[in-house]
């Protein structure tokens, strides 16, 4: 009786360890998975008029189209987006570029690893071929832009500001424009991005908008949340973090509130704001727990 007992429980240990060999790499391939998922959520406010109940936005941000998300890429990118049917589309910024770190253990990364591999290619070079494929983006109720930090950097801001206005995105860059559906409207604005060192105004989007009216704020950096005063903006959509590019930086940072606008919906007293995890990648081509995403809300009105 004792020997059987003993073989079921060297049995039980082949099986975990088994299990366990095999989970491992099926949990990391998961953790470090770089497929573009569509996150789905559903934004419900009162605001809302009951014609753009149901409405669909597609918003995405941070592509970095170069030497980690190639030009091909973005073609599937915008079949993807165009697949979903959207009745608007989103664009917020970081189109084009790479971060270079002056020091540390991502610059020796940097310089021993990536630049052999995938060289140093000129982000200017990637700009018109981006905002080619951009164009073919489609909604009803338009497509909207505003630039990133990367857009202005790398001696791209002139080139990004002229290849999106002939893709025929509306720029948001403190720019804002009424929606129209049937008898009613939302307001879409924008903010030029605060690392660009641009003014950056307010002004177009909540001038001639009411606390009753449904409003939309795109700003590339979510920091710009902590500026918002007015009580006239209702839902706010920005990139830049890419959520570290790894999804468990939070639990390392020390100070209390920094990562209040890092990554997902964060819901302020009279605001919410949602911070993607983009699209591509800087330094490193790597995403560990922060996957590529595409955001689709749908709005909802409150009954
Ligand atoms: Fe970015």
């Amino acid at each position: 009786m004792k020997k059987t007992s003993s073989n079921n429980k060297t049995v039980r240990r082949v099986i975990l360890w088994f299990l366990i060999i095999l989970l491992i790499p099926a949990f990391s391939i998961k953790a470090c998975s770089k497929s573009i998922r569509i996150k789905e959520i559903e934004i419900t406010d009162p605001d809302i008029p009951k014609e753009f109940d149901g409405v669909k936005i597609i918003f995405f941000s941070d592509v970095h189209c170069g030497k980690f998300f190639s030009v091909e890429q973005v073609r599937k990118l915008v079949d993807k987006v165009n697949s979903r049917n959207p009745d608007i589309i989103i664009l917020g910024g970081d189109y084009v570029g790479d971060y270079h770190p002056r020091r540390g253990f991502r610059r020796v990364l940097r310089e021993v690893i990536i630049l052999p591999i995938y060289g140093d290619p000129d982000a200017k070079d990637f700009v018109k071929p981006f905002f080619d494929e951009a164009k073919k983006l489609k909604a009803p109720l338009g497509v909207y832009a505003v630039l990133g930090n990367h857009d202005y950097w790398h001696d791209c801001e002139e080139l990004s500001k002229e290849s999106l206005s002939e893709s025929g995105i509306k720029s948001l860059d403190n720019k804002a424009y009424w929606i129209k559906k049937g008898d009613s409207q939302i307001k879409l604005g924008g903010v030029t991005d605060t690392w660009a060192k641009k003014d950056q105004t307010l002004d177009p989007t909540i001038n001639d908008a009411e606390t009753g009216d449904f409003t939309i704020l795109v700003s590339h950096n979510p920091s710009f949340a902590e500026r918002i005063q007015t009580d006239k903006i209702d839902l706010m959509l920005s990139g830049h973090n890419h959520r570290a590019q790894f999804g468990l930086e939070p639990l390392f940072r020390k100070k209390e509130n920094q990562d209040r606008y890092f990554y997902g919906l964060v819901e302020d007293p009279n605001l919410l704001v949602y911070i993607t995890s983009g699209i591509g990648e800087v330094v490193l081509p790597i995403r560990i727990f922060a996957p590529p995403e595409i955001v689709e809300i749908t709005l909802r009105k409150e009954k």
